[in-house]
């Protein structure tokens, strides 16, 4: 299998349709957030507070760049993983890019009672979320090679859209 990577806004569901995904198909995940905070032995919210969130970016980088042997991996990225343009060429090269996309209203509603992504901290509003995702939605869509969206479907409905997907287009 090619490794299947997973993109999309904060709150699309990245990391439970990547780890129902993984069981399923019995591979291997890497959650690049979760190798962060491994690897600087700090909470992501840590970062942001302490380094900044241009040391962020420069670990999420340097973390996707040590994935280069990686195979047979469903790699789940945090939403920000497409505002450089290395990381988009490098996704590109090591897998297949799956865009999760959902309203900003569900977005809302699925992270409202969350503390944990340092962005929205102080900005748990539509308006915030939507221009986010304005600014970010070409991104997201050049990075793509294709996008499912969720939305008023349980995670078992879209983890079995996915793999009816990549067996129809043969990347399993
Ligand atoms: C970010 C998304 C977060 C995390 C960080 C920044 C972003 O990941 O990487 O808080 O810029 O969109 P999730 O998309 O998994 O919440």
């Amino acid at each position: 299998m090619n490794n299947l990577i997973f993109i999309g806004f904060m709150g699309t569901g990245k990391t439970s349709i990547s780890n129902l995904l993984s069981k399923k198909l019995n591979t291997k995940l890497i959650d690049i957030d979760i190798l962060i905070e491994e690897n600087k032995k700090m909470s992501i919210s840590q970062i942001f507070e302490k380094l900044g969130e241009d040391s962020f970016r420069n670990f999420e980088t340097e973390t996707l760049r040590s994935l280069h042997d990686i195979k047979n991996t469903i790699i789940s990225c945090g939403g920000g993983i497409i505002l450089r343009k290395e990381n988009v060429e490098y996704l590109k090269k090591i897998g297949t890019v799956i865009l999760l996309k959902s309203k900003p209203e569900t977005i809302l509603n699925r992270l409202k009672n969350t503390v944990d992504r340092p962005l929205l901290n102080n900005n748990m509003n539509l308006e915030f979320i939507k221009n986010k995702m304005n600014e970010r939605e070409l991104l997201y869509e050049n990075a793509k090679d294709f996008v499912i969206y969720n939305e008023n479907k349980t995670i078992e409905f879209v983890v079995d859209e996915i793999i009816n997907k990549i067996k129809k287009d043969n990347l399993i």
